[in-house]
């Protein structure tokens, strides 16, 4: 958690709106030239809700750190209402200084195994690569499905070592969701980190001091580290689930 707080508080620069590892594949949606830049990133946003009606609903983002993708889907899939949380209270102050010009967004500080949220409230609740950090995935699953509304979507997508995806499965039929469907999306997101290192190592070296490089990098996925290797041996795997509470 601490890395969290910690890139927040050091990196305030509003280009980086991303903290995800990226999806990458032949289908390229349509982008404005001014997200462009974050296309991968935005991919991995789009390939988590693909499906799922959007427009006119209202939408939960558990986890959504630096905004970049809840302004995103805000903007372009026309929302209701889009509420984003993170645990990180300096995040949610970067988010709202950045996006306070979007009507239907708003952000804020709360814990997703405790969500500041009514039951019932919500018609779309998704959670994009910010679940493999919390203390009790149970809780947090339990909380997605009190503030859904019966009929809602959850929409998760994150990796798991390959050992615990029984195990990440069974919470999610115990705690009462349907599994739509599933699918294994690691080499898209593979693909993606090597389409990123480039960048990504030179933005750490700019930016990072010298003692904090390696555990960016680390948390970055940059090939030759450990989670990345691990994805590429098949020990790890990044996983897109569509769930709906009966
Ligand atoms: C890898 S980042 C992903 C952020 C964002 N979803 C994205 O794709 O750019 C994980 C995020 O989860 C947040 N997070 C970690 N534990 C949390 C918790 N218990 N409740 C809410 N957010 C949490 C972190 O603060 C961080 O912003």
């Amino acid at each position: 958690m601490w890395l969290y707080q910690r890139m927040a508080r050091s990196q305030t620069n509003s280009k980086f709106r991303f903290m995800n590892y990226g999806f990458n594949d032949d289908d390229e949606i349509e982008l404005s030239e001014n997200d462009e830049a974050d296309r991968l990133f935005i991919q991995l946003y789009h390939m988590n809700i693909r499906g799922i009606e959007i427009e006119g609903r209202e939408v939960l983002e558990v986890g959504s750190g630096r905004g970049g993708g809840a302004s995103w889907i805000a903007k372009t899939l026309k929302p209701e209402s889009l509420v984003a949380i993170d645990y990180s209270s300096e995040a949610v102050r970067l988010c709202r200084a950045w996006y306070h010009d979007q009507e239907n967004l708003r952000f804020l500080e709360g814990n997703a195994e405790n969500l500041p949220t009514e039951g019932d409230s919500f018609d779309v609740v998704y959670n994009v690569e910010s679940s493999h950090c919390y203390a009790n995935m149970e809780k947090f699953l339990s909380q997605v499905f009190r503030v859904l509304r019966s009929g809602g979507d959850f929409c998760w997508t994150d990796l798991r070592e390959t050992k615990a995806i029984h195990e990440v499965e069974n919470l999610f039929s115990n705690v009462g969701f349907l599994i739509k469907s599933s699918s294994d999306v690691t080499e898209n997101v593979l693909d993606a980190l090597k389409l990123i290192e480039e960048g990504r190592r030179d933005i750490i070296r700019q930016s990072a001091p010298q003692s904090l490089r390696k555990s960016f990098e680390t948390f970055g996925g940059v090939p030759g580290t450990p989670i990345y290797e691990a994805m590429k041996a098949g020990r790890v795997r990044y996983l897109r689930y569509h769930m709906v509470k009966p």
